[in-house]
């Protein structure tokens, strides 16, 4: 297959990239929290619910049979895109978020016990922070942080030095979504292997930027949402190795997740069911594979080139203006800038900043260890994805520039 990035085409394939806010064309730079969607997976997603809506897995009839098909063929594509070994180690979820706490649940309950240690970083989103404290609380075991250098960067010294032998899991994200960072995911992961733990890594801000290879990366885990990748809110992905995920306990009880029922004794179904009770979100399932085939179509090099660029270039202009600083400073960064100017509170800028059609996010991006460490209240956060352009980064920095000077 040819792979293509010809920015313009890309562009006129979703529909809100045409939308006007405040009457001026939207500079949508909020992907972070979520992304846009091509029109082809909204037609995957309309195309389901005028023609073949139905339960999967359940029924001999036509419907069913042609749903389930849809649905199962999204967990092959999933499976190729990030490159996993078997099909049953792709469980579908409502997103990161329910992901993280399935692990944090199930490998919490069959495999930590009291004194044993469980690591994360600084630099986590709130999901990647609270279940495993609610985990640690349930099980007696003991949580154990990595702290961030000046730069937000995580202190790797300091992370060898926590991982010993009670270490039984450690949870960080690939891509920081509040500085931008890109951890050093491989080496991190094989440090945590030598004592024996496990991993889980929250990839929901890097399968936006990056090609993923979970086998290449070593992770034990990994999971990302679907609205992120240009795909259908309430549809995410856990990647597990199978023979974890079959070692772990069931998470949520429920249809489709059982093998045979009474009142004596529920005996569980076989991978990746057992993880998957309930109806799911089926249309979500199949349109995340029509987002999951358009980004096949992409040339991944020309996107990560092209976000670089992004990246560059608004670096460099923002930090022309007075004042400014970025949060979040690293070699390797995906196209994500937290700052803030002087004097100025985040959300203020980032209000007058959406008047001028230029859509940002402020606050504390559900990281707020992260900002308590520069003791800030939040940032002001551009986010690009690849079809974001140069003329958006000059929308964003006159945009800026003017908030500026109206609030100094
Ligand atoms: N986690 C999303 C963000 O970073 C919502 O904005």
């Amino acid at each position: 297959m040819v792979k293509t990035f010809d920015i313009n085409s890309i562009r006129a394939d979703f529909p809100t990239l045409q939308v006007e806010a405040y009457g001026k064309p939207l500079v949508y730079l909020d992907n972070g929290a979520t992304a846009h969607k091509p029109k082809q997976v909204i037609a995957a997603e309309k195309a389901f619910y005028e023609n073949y809506n139905s339960n999967i897995h359940r029924g001999v009839h036509y419907l069913s049979q042609k749903a389930t098909e849809a649905y199962e063929a999204t967990r092959t594509l999933v499976k190729d895109y990030i490159n996993a070994a078997h099909l049953e180690e792709i469980i579908f979820t409502s997103g990161t978020t329910q992901a993280i706490n399935l692990v944090a649940f199930s490998f919490g309950k069959g495999m930590i016990s009291e004194g044993d240690e469980v690591i994360i970083s600084a630099i986590e989103h709130h999901s990647n922070i609270v279940p495993w404290q609610i985990m640690c609380e349930d099980r007696g075991a003991i949580l154990r942080v990595i702290p961030m250098l000046p730069s937000g960067e995580l202190d790797q010294d300091a992370y060898k030095k926590l991982l010993n032998s009670k270490t039984k899991l450690v949870a960080f994200n690939h891509v920081s979504n509040a500085l931008g960072i890109i951890n050093p995911v491989k080496t991190m992961i094989a440090q945590a292997h030598d004592v024996g733990a496990k991993v889980l890594i929250d990839g929901a801000q890097a399968v936006p930027h990056t090609k993923v290879d979970v086998q290449d990366l070593g992770a034990d885990f990994y999971c990302f949402s679907g609205h992120k990748l240009f795909g259908p809110t309430g549809t995410g992905v856990l990647y597990g190795k199978k023979a974890l995920l079959n070692a772990m306990p069931p998470y949520l009880g429920g249809g489709e997740m059982i093998k045979t029922v009474t009142f004596e004794k529920t005996t569980y179904n076989e991978l990746p069911h057992k993880f998957e009770a309930g109806t799911p979100n089926i249309a979500g399932g199949i349109a995340l594979g029509a987002a999951i085939a358009y980004m096949n179509e992409l040339d991944f090099e020309a996107i990560a080139s092209h976000e670089n660029e992004l990246l560059a270039y608004a670096t460099k202009e923002l930090l022309a203006i007075e004042g400014l600083k970025i949060y979040g400073e690293s070699k390797h960064k995906a196209s994500v800038i937290s700052f803030l100017i002087a004097g100025i509170h985040p959300y203020d800028l980032g209000t007058i900043v959406d008047k001028m059609g230029v859509a940002v996010r402020t606050g504390h991006h559900c990281a707020q260890p992260i900002m308590d460490a520069f003791n800030i209240p939040g940032t002001v956060r551009a986010s690009f994805a690849f079809y974001n352009t140069l003329d958006d980064v000059d929308r964003l920095i006159t945009a800026v520039k003017k908030a500026a000077n109206m609030l100094r």
